[in-house]
């Protein structure tokens, strides 16, 4: 081996850590307020070590959120002894990840993904084009196409980049289709056409070969309008060749008008025949406040458990993760009731209906 491609001299460890420099100068901490990088504690007991995960069928995953994850401890407990996958509910939006051109800001995301890590889940990345949670210079009214395809492969290529390895499945673009199954007037569409979606998927796959990449839709789990243009896209997509994998259905929903396990599997099976994947990716189910008591939590879970029923019986369905861990922070709001843990961080009938489903 000659001197100088000798990966541990002197010379090639000072490039090293130069380049580390720049690296960290560049994208560790800019567009940040300069403070401590947040940081999620994990207890001895909950980690990877001490608590092995526990094994289902298939991934069962939670959307996480950075301050909870920090300050609640029954919070934190809750997601490590129950889920065995770990998406970001904001922390790597792009008004958080690059919140002014150039200035990127991972630490959130990376406390997030050290956590998983440290307690043994995988991650599924959320989300790298969407028309919302999206900073108002990205929409800079003089921007000609060329620029906005190139800010959009920037940020995909930083993004996707600095997880390269480490997250399972992105969800590349998020919600193209409005309840009509026209396109979304996102700044994306009105500025490039419906060719974004390529662009985003081709910077995806070139930034991470090994990530799995989703195309990921609310309101597209049952025959529609919507569901007809994104299968129709899904399929073009596949045709033209475009690095795309799965297609992710969020599944928010509301007892007494879930989508049934056969609806489901009939929508998962049908991306099947184009050779995709499909996941279950922002679940749950609403409880309205004026719906009888009674049978409320049996009827929520009897949805969660259709779902995850739908999922196992499906070859190509590649896991569920519903939208937060417990009641106390949905984003919908704890009066609704929608996931597995109750405001006080209490399983409810709908963790079990989970659980029972998919445990091995
Ligand atoms: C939601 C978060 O849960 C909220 O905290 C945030 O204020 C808005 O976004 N579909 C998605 C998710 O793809 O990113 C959304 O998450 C919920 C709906």
């Amino acid at each position: 081996m000659s001197g100088g491609a000798d990966p541990r001299s002197p010379a090639a460890t000072r490039r090293r850590s130069l380049a580390v420099l720049l690296a960290a100068l560049v994208v560790g901490c800019g567009g940040g307020d300069g403070g401590p990088a947040p940081r999620v504690e994990i207890p001895p007991e909950l980690a990877r070590r001490a608590a092995p995960p526990r094994s289902y069928e298939k991934p069962l995953g939670a959307a996480l959120r950075l301050g909870p994850a920090q300050d609640d401890r029954a919070y934190l407990r809750a997601f490590a002894t129950t889920f065995t996958s770990m998406t970001p509910e904001n922390a790597m939006k792009w008004e958080i990840v690059q919140p002014k051109q150039g200035e990127f800001d991972f630490r959130p995301a990376d406390a997030l993904v050290g956590a998983a890590r440290r307690t043994g889940k995988q991650v599924r990345g959320h989300t790298l084009v969407w028309d919302q949670q999206l900073p108002a210079w990205v929409a800079d009214k003089n921007r000609k196409p060329e620029e906005l395809a190139a800010v959009l492969r920037d940020h995909v290529k930083a993004v996707v980049g600095r997880y390269r390895g480490r997250v399972a499945e992105w969800d590349v673009v998020n919600e193209p289709f409005d309840a009509d199954g026209s396109w979304t007037k996102s700044v994306w569409y009105r500025v490039l056409g419906e060719r974004y979606v390529s662009i985003a998927f081709r910077a995806a796959r070139a930034a991470d070969p090994g990530a799995r990449l989703f195309l990921n839709e609310v309101g597209a789990e049952r025959p529609g309008p919507r569901a007809r243009a994104l299968r129709r896209l899904a399929a073009r997509l596949r045709r033209s060749g475009v690095p795309i994998d799965g297609v992710g259905f969020q599944n928010h929903t509301v007892i007494g008008n879930n989508p049934s396990r056969a609806e489901l599997l009939r929508t998962f099976r049908s991306y099947g025949r184009l050779g995709l994947d499909s996941a279950i990716t922002d679940m749950d189910v609403v409880i309205p406040s004026e719906a009888p008591p009674k049978d409320a939590l049996a009827k929520q879970a009897r949805a969660y458990r259709d779902a995850a029923r739908a999922c196992l019986e499906a070859d190509r369905c590649t896991g569920l993760t519903v939208w937060g861990v417990g009641d106390r922070y949905s984003w919908k709001g704890s009066a609704l009731r929608p996931l597995p843990f109750d405001v006080s961080g209490r399983p409810k009938p709908a963790l079990d209906g989970l659980r029972d489903t998919l445990a091995r």
